[in-house]
């Protein structure tokens, strides 16, 4: 008899496929970022990402309340403030939009998800980098820490229970770790962008939150070529106080994630970023691919490389379909 192996038999009925489906993919793994703005008098589409918006703080609640209802497992706020300077002053200003947006949203959700916020100072600073610079137009590092501990403050204070930061500086979540503590908000968890790559992919998100960046960010994001220092990466940020590492972008990064969840004591999280989600956005607006097939295929190529948690601008839409 030929051939002898049939792996088609455990294909043959969808109970069957249920059954050997090795990979879950649930709401609660899904954490959704979401945009507010200081100045929008109503929600901003943002062009490069048909479905994603700049929300008022008003419409930010809304939608945040919705994502809840639809059994995400977590809200990633990042803030667009109306006045930019050097330093990123509106990041640890208590009245700035990000810490105000976190209140809000804290008071309406209380512990009913858990709450993160970007703590990183592109989005503040007027030359868009993710540190303040020194007289050479260097960013640098150790002033940039300390910005880092007070922005990190002022996010604690508002009512996260997570920060996320995503600069990339050599010792910031230590440094954010001690001032936690220091302060103490000993139960404000960590969520490292351990592994984040310097990658094109992210070129939706720079009109997302109106980037004034002109230049690269290849002094401190990753060379996409490079594996080994993720890990390095991820090993330090651990040692440093991480509560979960993430690895970032996502699709073009399955092996990292993957070597991430080989040795990480703590959950890992991946990045499904904005230029992942435009460009199936765009080819499903072209009709060249199922648009919900391949969402959840991607979520599931995610899960199965190894991530505990997806940060998805899906991820309240594709909590409705999995619920
Ligand atoms: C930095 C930050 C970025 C993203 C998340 N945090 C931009 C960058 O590093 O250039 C990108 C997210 C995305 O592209 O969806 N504050």
């Amino acid at each position: 008899m030929f051939p002898e192996h049939r792996p088609r038999r455990l294909r043959t009925t969808a109970a069957m496929r249920r059954l050997v489906s090795e990979t879950t993919l649930r709401p609660r793994q899904l954490i959704l970022p979401l945009f507010v703005a200081e100045d929008a008098r109503e929600p901003r589409p943002i062009g490069s990402m048909p479905g994603v918006v700049q929300h008022t703080r008003d419409t930010l609640r809304r939608a945040a309340v919705e994502a809840v209802e639809a059994g995400v497992g977590g809200l990633m706020l990042f803030g667009v403030p109306a006045e930019r300077d050097a330093v990123g002053g509106g990041a640890t200003d208590a009245d700035g939009i990000l810490n105000v947006a976190l209140r809000d949203l804290r008071s309406e959700l209380g512990d009913a998800t858990v709450l993160m916020a970007d703590t990183c100072l592109d989005e503040f600073t007027d030359h868009g980098h993710c540190g303040v610079l020194d007289e050479s137009g260097a960013v640098d590092n150790d002033a940039t820490l300390e910005r880092y501990a007070e922005m990190a403050l002022a996010q604690a204070e508002a009512g996260a229970h997570m920060l996320g930061p995503s600069g990339m500086m050599d010792g910031q979540v230590g440094v954010i770790r001690r001032a936690l503590d220091d302060a103490g908000y000993t139960d404000t968890g960590i969520l490292a962008y351990s592994a984040k790559y310097a990658s094109a992919f992210y070129g939706p998100f720079r009109e997302a939150v109106d980037s004034q960046l002109t230049g690269d960010r290849n002094t401190y994001q990753q060379d996409p070529g490079n594996a080994r220092e993720a890990l390095r990466e991820i090993e330090l940020d651990i040692a440093e106080g991480a509560d979960a590492v993430m690895v970032k972008p996502a699709l073009a990064y399955l092996d990292v994630v993957k070597a991430a969840a080989e040795v990480s004591p703590v959950p890992v999280a991946a990045y499904n970023i904005s230029g992942e989600y435009s460009m199936i956005e765009g080819a499903a607006a072209n009709g060249w691919i199922d648009r919900e097939r391949t969402i959840l295929e991607v979520l599931t190529s995610i899960r199965r490389a190894g991530a505990d948690l997806i940060l998805t601008y899906w991820a309240a839409e594709a909590a409705a379909w999995l619920d």
